[in-house]
């Protein structure tokens, strides 16, 4: 791991780390799962955490037996089903919104001069962002349609950090998923994880919710 004192700047997930979005996506992919006869499960929530729209969509028909049930263009009706169910949850969303300690921790950030880039798989980043009134902290995004692999793969977080003009080793990554995590380590980054650490053990540290995430914290964890 990086010593505390390397670090530069901070990529970061959004559903599920800034946001308390995840449960609108899963609440989304739930509707158009159950209309196509696939059980919903937890651990299907969890798998999709962090997974593109489409590959969502492959890993729910997948989960139900149906992955050769569909042609191309019926999956893309069903995918922009579940992205209108998605923006009509989201309408509903307020500052509520904002995980525990996110606000905070972000204007911690940036009074110390981190740099902070966004690494989210979401096509709908910048309209939470701008609905949430965050968008101001961050100096960068990447563009998930950019991308020739989505997380688990290095790709999306090794370009957080060229964003920013930074090394992955001046950079921690946050991430509530799984395959997030793995990205992040992939891409020779510090990875903080938020949530259940039986999930997410492959972190270089992990916190139990939003609300610990802080600089204070971060620093005694990487000592
Ligand atoms: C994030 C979420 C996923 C979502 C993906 C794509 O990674 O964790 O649940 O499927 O973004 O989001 P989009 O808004 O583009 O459908
Ligand atoms: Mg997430």
């Amino acid at each position: 791991m990086a010593t505390f004192e390397q670090i530069k700047g901070f990529i970061f997930d959004l559903d599920g780390v800034i946001a308390d979005t995840s449960v609108y996506h899963a609440q989304a992919w739930r509707q158009l799962a159950e209309k196509l006869g696939v059980t919903w499960t937890d651990d299907l929530a969890d798998a999709l955490k962090g997974v593109s729209r489409m590959d969502s969509l492959e890993l729910i028909l997948k989960a139900g037996g149906k992955e050769a049930a569909y042609t191309q263009a019926e999956k893309e009706v069903f995918a922009t089903e579940k992205n209108t169910n998605y923006l009509n949850l989201l309408k509903g969303m307020d500052h509520s919104a904002i995980l525990p300690g996110i606000a905070e921790f972000l204007t911690d950030l940036k009074a110390n001069g981190y740099r902070l880039s966004l690494a989210s798989a979401s096509k709908n980043s910048p309209l939470v962002l701008e609905q949430l009134d965050l968008a101001q902290y961050f100096q960068a995004r990447v563009d998930p349609t950019t991308l020739k692999k989505g997380k688990p793969d290095p790709e999306i977080f090794a370009r957080g950090a060229e964003v920013l003009g930074l090394k992955p080793e001046e950079c921690i990554g946050v991430e509530d998923a799984k395959a997030g995590v793995a990205s992040i380590n992939g891409a020779g980054e510090t990875s903080v994880a938020i949530g259940d650490a039986t999930i997410l053990k492959a972190a270089d540290i992990i916190f139990a919710d939003t609300a610990q995430l802080t600089l204070a914290n971060i620093k005694k964890a990487m000592a």
